[in-house]
């Protein structure tokens, strides 16, 4: 049965495991935080990779998610850690939680699961209503490259492998597809051990968001961008750079 990459929060932290140290991305958002001086919410804040060093350094964290596995997995991390958040289940497209913050940010990807442009739209809208005077709206999107989309031709490849001490060594196949209409790259990962094929069977969806749509989807919501980095250390936004890290203000 396919389900959600995201039911199983256990098979992702493990696919996706913390860099040693902080790592750029989170040591990205943990700096804008303490520069905003907080409070914060992540919105798809996951299993709290991110999250989780901002609230350790005593900076006041809310996070929103759609999942309730990856939820109860960021609740026992921060419980582990003795550190105190509100960890909510919600739609980042439609949430209200009473309070205004110094930063709002989304971090790895996680907007790319919005696909309707409505949907983004209203997601901006809501981080604007959540922003003090003066606060900050940040995320990071991968940048579109037409090669890779390209290469979504449907036929599955081995993506990677890792160890799982419950299953030994897990392998993942993914198969992808482009929509060009959507803007959205449909894809199956297929996650097996040697004796248990496609045990688990996920859908993973991602919006391409193209460099001159952002800044209007943006303004739409009420927000304006005012910087785009390429990577975490700050390098220059190019056509070549993997990544759009961005800032935005209220316009
Ligand atoms: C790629 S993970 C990133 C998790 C975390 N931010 C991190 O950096 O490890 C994407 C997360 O976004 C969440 N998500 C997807 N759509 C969402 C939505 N509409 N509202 C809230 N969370 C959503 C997923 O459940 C998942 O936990």
């Amino acid at each position: 049965m396919l389900e959600s990459l995201y039911s199983n929060a256990r098979l992702y932290d493990l696919m996706f495991p913390q860099p040693s140290g902080l790592g750029s991305r989170a040591q990205f958002y943990l700096d804008l935080a303490a520069t905003t001086g907080g409070p914060v919410l992540e919105l798809g804040c996951g299993t709290g990779s991110v999250l989780l060093p901002i609230a350790e350094r005593g900076i006041a964290c809310q996070g929103i998610d759609l999942s309730s596995d990856m939820l109860a997995r960021a609740r026992a991390k921060f419980e582990a850690s003795g550190v105190t958040a509100g960890l909510h289940l919600g739609d980042m497209t439609d949430f209200d939680l009473d309070e205004r913050f110094g930063l709002v940010f989304v971090a790895s990807n996680s907007l790319t699961h919005l696909h309707a442009v409505g949907d983004i739209v209203n997601c901006f809208r809501a981080v604007r209503r959540h922003l003090t005077p003066g606060g900050r709206f940040a995320f990071d999107v991968f940048n579109p490259s037409v090669q890779v989309l390209a290469g979504a031709d449907g036929l599955r490849r081995e993506k990677q492998r890792f160890a799982d001490p419950e299953h030994g060594e897990i392998r993942v196949d993914v198969e992808e597809r482009y929509d060009a209409a959507a803007q959205v790259t449909r894809g199956i990962w297929y996650f097996s051990t040697e004796g248990e094929p496609d045990f688990v069977v996920s859908s993973v969806e991602v919006r391409s968001f193209f460099p001159q749509e952002l800044a209007l989807l943006l303004e739409a919501g009420g927000l304006r961008l005012v910087e785009r980095f390429g990577d975490f250390e700050r390098a220059p936004f190019t056509g070549e750079t993997p990544t759009q890290v961005c800032i935005c203000v209220a316009a």
